[in-house]
Order: structure tokens, then sequence, then C-alpha cells
């Protein structure tokens, strides 16, 4: 029998990094909120954190958590990562690497079009992003992390290129020490050891790297969940996204089902309307089951959008005391 979610974490109890994946509006940061929430009623210091640069945290919160860690409900902190800070900061760090580096391979070219080819495109800002979601991991700072938007592509990347990635940074790091070593026996002077900017940025990039892999491949303490609805395209998102990180032993929790209208609410009376939407759920419903065998949860659909605690409690009650089989029939 498939476990709910409510079991599912209590099965996992070293569960420390939890992070929501699937297409947009399906209810991904509702259901970040409402897993923060439940860690830190569970007594764990939680950060809910969002590297999205839409300001989704303080929407559903109700309360402003843009720029720094800010306290929600006792254990429970909430941050929206400035990202734009964080890309502006990332472009300038990289502009001096790429000028160090031209200037030390005696390259007299400009680097500002190296820099703008570097910087100028969506996969710079989402790597940048990425970035910040490790640094929060690394300082561990909490007991728990749940992230509003799984890094769905960069974990992808990160996982299936960092064999390659570490392949190439070993034979980098070979080549350099030898041209170190060359150089010193040729120097006339003793010279202490030269400093190597970029020997250092490899080495210390590689070790980060590893030990992001490190954590997201976790089993004990990491899990991807993936929010659905009972629709065609958002069902078609997540079996995507569930291919690719099985494919790369990323660990998933399971699959969400929201905004599933509830049968109770259904009479004869009731429009076609209601009745044809009803009909239609049935069958992505179905769907579902026999794509994912692990359905943690079904969440209705609410009569209002889910925004502040008082919501946040309701969509608790219902992804963790629902039961997953209530809901089916
Ligand atoms: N079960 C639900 N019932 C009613 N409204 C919901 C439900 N789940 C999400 N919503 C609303 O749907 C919208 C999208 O949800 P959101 O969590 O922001 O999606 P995502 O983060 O995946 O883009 C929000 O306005 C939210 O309040
Ligand atoms: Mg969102």
């Amino acid at each position: 029998m498939t476990l709910g979610m409510k079991e599912y974490i209590a099965q996992n109890p070293k569960l420390k990094y939890i992070f929501f994946g699937g297409k947009g509006g399906v209810g991904k940061t509702v259901m970040a909120g409402t897993a923060a929430l439940w860690f830190a009623r569970q007594g764990k210091k939680t950060l809910l954190a969002s590297t999205n640069p839409v300001h989704s945290l303080s929407g559903l919160l109700g309360m402003n958590v843009f720029g720094k860690p800010t306290r929600v409900v006792p254990n429970l902190d909430a941050y929206e990562i400035d990202t734009k800070d964080t890309i502006e900061k990332s472009k300038v760090e990289i502009a001096e690497k790429i000028r160090w580096f031209l200037k030390f391979a005696d390259i007299p070219t400009k680097a500002d079009a190296f820099v703008e080819t570097a910087t100028m495109n969506p996969a710079f800002e989402e790597s940048a992003m990425f970035e910040n979601m490790i640094n929060l991991m690394f300082e561990d700072q909490y007991e728990a992390y749940v992230f509003d938007t799984a890094p769905t592509a960069n974990a992808r990347r990160l996982l299936g290129m960092s064999k390659v990635y570490g392949l190439w940074v070993n034979k980098m790091l070979e080549s350099r020490k030898e041209a170190q070593a060359m150089r010193l026996s040729l120097s006339f002077r003793n010279k202490k050891e030269e400093k190597d900017p970029l020997l250092d940025y490899l080495l210390s990039f590689q070790e980060r790297m590893a030990h992001a892999q490190k954590l997201l491949t976790d089993r004990e303490k990491t899990a991807f969940f993936f929010v659905t609805l009972p629709e065609a395209l958002p069902i078609a998102v997540i079996r995507r996204f569930i291919g690719w990180f099985n494919e790369f032993g990323i660990p998933v929790g399971g699959v969400i089902v929201n905004g599933v209208i509830q049968t109770s609410q259904v009479t004869e009376d009731s429009s076609d309307f209601v009745k044809n939407r009803v009909e239609m759920q049935r069958g992505y419903l179905a769907q579902i089951d026999e794509l994912f065998p692990e359905v943690r949860g079904r969440v209705p659909l609410f009569e209002k959008e889910v925004k502040g605690i008082d919501m946040l409690e309701r969509v608790a009650a219902a992804l963790f005391e629902g039961g997953v089989e209530s809901r089916t029939a």
C-alpha cells in the first residue's frame, strides 16, 4: 500500500531537504508552505525558501519575507532570495575571473565580449539561483529546508555533468600543477609558489559541486515531490521530470495531486459545468494512479485561493491527515 505524506515523513525521520516541482500554477508554492508549516509544527527549525524572482512566498504568507529569513510562526522562517542582487554579484565575480584569466594567458582581448556571452543567458540566472540554494543548504542553520521550486533542470544538469566535469577539472588541475612546477624550476630565484586564483577556483568549485551532489542524491535527507492537477499537461510535465530524476538517482518522494473537486460537493442539481469537470478529473485521477505508484496525497480544490496560515492549516489537514485512499472513489 502506498504511504501517505504523513507516513512517508514519519518513515524518513532524517529528511531535511524537501523540494517541490511541477508545471507553473499547479500549487508548488502552496505545497511548500504547507510542508514547511508541518515540519515547524513537528518542532523542527525550518526554513521555507524561494529562489523564484516572483514574490510568491510573501504573497502566500501575507507578509514581507523578501531579502532575509523572516520569522512566520514559531520554528518557521521564510526567505525570498533577492535573485537580482545575486545575479549582479555573480556577474561581477565572473567578469573578474575572465579578466584575470585573459591577462594570465596573455590574450590581448577586451573581456567585455566574453563577460557578455557568459552572463547574458537564462542558464546563467538559473545557475546563480542554484548557487544560492546550495549556499543555504551548506550553511546548515536549520533542521529542515523546504524549497518552493525544484531546480529541476539544474539538478539534472549538475548530476548529468558532474562525471564529465570531474574528469575535466582533474585534467585541468594536472596540467596547471605541471606548469606551476615547471615555472618554479625555471625561475632563478627560489621564488615562493605563485598564487593561482584559477586553480583555487577550480578546486573549490569542484568541491562545492561534489558536496551538492552528495546532498541532492542522499536518500535519507532529500526528497523531491512533484505536484500535479488532474489534468493532461501537468501530468505530462511531472512524468518527464520523474523520468529524469530516476535516471540520475535523485530521490523522488512521490506525487501530490492538487485541485481535486470533492465529489461530495456535487449533487444532481449541480451545473453541467461542475459535473463535467468532475468527470474529467475522474479520468485523470485514474491515469495518475496508473502512472505514478507513489501518490502521497490528494488535496481538494478549495472555495478560495490559499493565502495565510489559516488556509495553509486547511491544506496541511488535507495533505497530511486526509489519507490517500479516501478521495479516489
Ligand atoms: N487546492 C487549492 N485550492 C484552491 N486554490 C489553490 C489550491 N492550490 C493552489 N491554489 C491557488 O492556485 C494558485 C497557484 O498556486 P501556486 O502554489 O502559486 O502554484 P505554483 O507555485 O505551482 O505556480 C494560487 O493562487 C493558489 O492560492
Ligand atoms: Mg510558485
